[in-house]
């Protein structure tokens, strides 16, 4: 027998030995055992421990009591905590959710954050033990302080890729700390180090390249930045923030990009492609890392001991803390929301426990080391994590968050610089893909036509992540203080003495010298973001360009995008075609790049290059620069520069008619959210109408709430206490003539369906019905609804809301999946049952939600 054989010899006879006298642990205490090959990690730089931390650490934890120490744990979020459970359950931390704000308050001040801060932090510091901790509050500042109105949002990090300059990157980090700091929050679940490899992905733009090494370098900047450096002094200084490496490991590796699933590659693929992020962001200090909802060859991450203990924290040497993310610890075999020592076993260190259940989690949890189940030793060694990472942040001697030397201070959120080093982002990360005939940059004293939807529409160029979660429901007056992309070309173009006009659909009086058309992917975030190809389809925005281009005008492109789509129709339809991103609040700066200075010199060069390989078809995911056999349209790294001229073939195949990409589907109006440009209003007797913006709206009796059903958020609830209407309604109208004979069809479970009627919003034949008559009405769980257009309407060609339901007290309805479907329907039983008035939104009267005039008024 070799060597290597009789080690595998007695290392089976021992597992078969040692599995005898103990079985294998199980269930719901311990984390199933999933090995790898340790060698094959990296022994990192060790930071070496500081003697004075360490003690303070121990002196802490001998005086600490066991509650506290399971409290230290806990992390809920702020629309369930108040300062009496974090003195009560000795709460180590909160969190704010993407769109979750004091009060529930989207314009919340910066007096509201402080004062919360304040509130949880001398809660935290007046508890009945000996040993007070101070609590500390983590928010999601993914591209810049983004739930707080008026923050500087720079470019998503797809777009920061496209750059290559971590000096850069170290900054935007520096100036976001400073913006949290302003409202007494010290710690970001920032950076995504995601390796994002197929594009489906709906967290893509949340990804700074495909490539791992350019991740690596990026990681470290942006922990510099948000933490300051040891180097220099400013390491945990004034205005820095505790960062955090998420989502630990592999997030953006899995099938099909689906999000939370299963990442199935070699010990050797994760470490080489997903943990270059993680080494050179431990190396630059990073105090927090954040476990991945995903799993590793179906063990999921939560629960995976040997990636978080032997690997992070034994082999990497990482001595910071792990949290959970987002409930995440429910998925871990044997566990449920409420209770998961297997999680904490496997090295788990704080539990992110969103939901109102929270304190279950904290008695189930003291329960279990009472018990046994998770042992004193695991305890303490997750405290002393979370008490090094606190004291290292300065949190015992900072004092009450609105003590922070930037604490109130109104000028660091959105400040200037902090706004020019987002416009700097913006102009370098543009990346030109087409330019015929040199037609960029631009003369700015031309007459210019800026159109498409993306124009003027600070939300969309924002994406998600955006004050709200999935970046939906905001308008311009959402973002104070920041610019549009049409901002940008009109102030370009009316310093040099040129023309401008804006116009969405493309109509003009003067035919303009040429057209820019801002247009792309509407706002999404984690999971609603999943697609399943990798086309782009929107057929106005084509027509709006070929309609430009057979006029003889010359077309330009900005494409907002979260990730590389298959485009060729929009390529060959534009003269010039630049990838814009998601720029953020600073989308004045788009237009430094298109047009020269006034006498002709160049402004701004392009000088962004893909970080992500571009596909030629819809169906090309996934799509990498290290296989061989890929065919991207644009390699990794493709961005022609002023001058170059491109290589494009007059003519890119298009998707033809039968394909994925051609065939006309349903037209959905809420599909885990309300999609663009559809929003849902709310309207009571007597009662200012409402449109929903946040996750929840009441006028007067009527309440929308999102809910979990499938996933976080998918669905709504409307739910009556007295008569009042909702209905999602268009901007303006909608010509539906092409979906005549279809029928309006979504899933909803129902109480009381009686008293809830259907309408439909349009100019004079249309009519309302009962929603009983289309659904089983013994039946409160979910059902399919499907309701013919015929029934609701003859004529739909101006069509306001396709949808409104009108209810009493008692009435409610979770919706999911709102859609129209094409179809040969005739009205089964057609009724023209006209509401009682009371009831009624004003449906013969659309009205122009853009103006806020003639918003719907109860007759
Ligand atoms: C939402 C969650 C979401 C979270 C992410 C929250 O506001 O309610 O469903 O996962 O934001 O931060
Ligand atoms: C996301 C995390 C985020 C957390 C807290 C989760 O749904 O996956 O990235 O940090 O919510 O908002």
């Amino acid at each position: 027998m070799t060597h290597l054989r009789t080690a595998l010899f007695l290392g089976l006879l021992l597992t078969i030995l040692h599995g005898c006298s103990a079985p294998p642990p199980s269930g719901i205490d311990q984390p199933a055992a999933v090995a790898g090959n340790l060698e094959r990690w990296p022994q990192l730089a060790a930071r070496p421990a500081d003697p004075a931390i360490e003690r303070r650490i121990q002196a802490l934890l001998a005086g600490m009591t066991l509650e506290q120490k399971v409290g230290q744990l806990m992390q809920p979020e702020i629309r369930h905590v108040s300062n009496d459970d974090v003195r009560r359950y000795y709460l180590g931390s909160v969190l704010n959710g993407g769109g979750s704000f004091p009060q529930r308050n989207k314009h919340a001040s910066l007096d509201d954050w402080l004062s919360l801060a304040d509130g949880f932090y001398h809660a935290s510091m007046s508890v009945d033990a000996d040993v007070k901790i101070p609590i500390v509050w983590g928010t999601d500042a993914v591209h810049g302080h983004n739930n707080v109105i008026g923050a500087t949002l720079f470019p998503h990090n797809i777009a920061l890729g496209a750059i290559d300059n971590p000096a850069l990157i170290e900054a935007i980090g520096a100036a976001t700390a400073r913006e949290m700091a302003a409202t007494g929050i010290s710690w970001s679940f920032a950076p995504t180090v995601a390796v994002a490899r197929d594009d489906r992905w709906g967290r893509t733009y949340e990804s700074y390249s495909e490539a791992p090494a350019l991740v690596g370098r990026y990681a470290r900047a942006q922990v510099l930045g948000l933490q300051g450096r040891r180097d220099n002094g400013t390491f945990m200084g004034e205005g820095r923030v505790i960062a955090t490496a998420k989502h630990f490991i592999g997030d953006g590796g899995t099938a099909g990009g689906e999000d939370r699933g299963d990442t199935r590659l070699t010990e050797e693929e994760l470490i080489r492609i997903h943990a270059q992020g993680y080494f050179r962001a431990i190396e630059a200090g990073v105090q927090v890392v954040m476990a991945s909802f995903t799993s590793w060859n179906g063990d999921k991450l939560h629960g995976h001991r040997y990636l978080l203990t032997d690997v992070l924290k034994n082999r990497l040497g990482f001595d910071g803390f792990v949290v959970g993310d987002w409930a995440g610890h429910q998925f871990v075999p044997g566990c449920t929301v409420t209770r998961c020592p297997a999680a904490i076993n496997a090295g788990l260190d704080m539990f992110m426990a969103p939901d109102d259940n929270w304190r279950e989690l904290y008695t189930n949890t003291l329960a279990d080391v009472k018990a046994g189940r998770i042992s004193m030793a695991r305890l303490d060694d997750a405290n002393a994590r979370i008490l090094r990472v606190k004291l290292r942040a300065g949190l015992f001697e900072k004092g009450a968050p609105s003590s922070y030397p930037l604490a109130a201070r109104q000028d660091i959120v959105g400040h200037p610089e902090h706004r020019e080093l987002a416009r700097q982002a913006v102009r370098e990360s543009l990346v030109l893909l087409k330019n015929r005939g040199q037609l960029l940059p631009l003369s700015p004293k031309a007459h210019v036509l800026v159109a498409g939807n993306g124009a003027h529409n600070i939300g969309k160029q924002s994406g998600g992540w955006s004050i709200t979660w999935q970046g939906t429901g905001n308008t311009n007056a959402d973002f104070p203080g920041a610019t549009s992309v049409y901002d940008g070309i009109k102030a370009q173009v009316e310093a040099a003495g040129g023309r401008v006009s804006l116009s969405e659909n493309g109509d003009y009086s003067e035919k303009p010298d040429l057209a820019i058309v801002v247009y792309g992917e509407d706002p999404y975030a984690e999971m609603q973001g999943d697609t399943s190809h990798l086309g782009y389809h929107n057929a106005d925005d084509l027509a709006l360009l070929r309609k430009l281009r057979d006029a003889g005008i010359k077309v330009v492109s900005l494409f907002v995008t979260g990730r590389p789509l298959a485009i060729n129709p929009y390529l060959n339809a534009s003269d010039a075609f630049v990838v814009i991103w998601l720029p953020g609040t600073e989308g004045k700066a788009v237009a430094e790049p298109l047009f020269t200075k006034p006498n002709g010199d160049v402004q701004a060069a392009f000088t962004g290059r893909l970080s992500f390989s571009w596909p030629q078809f819809a169906d090309q995911a996934p799509l990498n620069l290290d296989d061989p056999l890929a065919q991207p349209l644009f390699a990794y790294g493709y961005g022609l520069a002023n001058g170059d001229t491109d290589t494009l073939p007059a003519a890119l195949p298009e998707p033809t008619a039968g394909t994925l990409a051609a065939t006309p589907g349903p037209l959905t109006i809420f599909h885990r959210r309300t999609l663009s440009p559809w929003r849902l209003d709310l309207a009571a007797k007597g009662e200012q109408p409402g449109t929903m913006s946040t996750n929840s709206l009441t006028v007067g009796a009527i309440n929308a709430q999102t809910r979990d059903r499938f996933m976080q958020e998918d669905t709504l609830e409307i739910t009556w206490t007295g008569p009042a209407q909702a209905g999602f309604y268009h901007p303006s109208q909608i010509n539906l003539s092409d979906f005549a004979g279809g029928s309006l069809v979504f899933e909803a479970r129902l109480k009381n369906a009686a008293d809830i009627q259907v309408g439909l919003s349009c100019q004079n034949t249309c009519r309302s019905t009962h929603l009983s008559e289309f659904v089983n009405p013994g039946v409160e769980t979910w059902q399919s609804v499907r309701i013919p257009l015929a029934c609701l309407s003859d004529d739909l060609q101006a069509v306001a809301s396709p949808m409104q339901l009108s209810g009493r007290q008692g009435a409610e309805i979770a919706l999911y999946n709102l859609r129209i479907e094409r179809g040969n329907q005739t009205c089964p039983n057609p009724s023209d049952t006209p509401l009682s008035n009371d009831v009624l939104i004003n449906r013969s009267a659309p009205y122009n939600l853009n103006n806020g005039a003639g918003k719907p008024a109860l007759r």
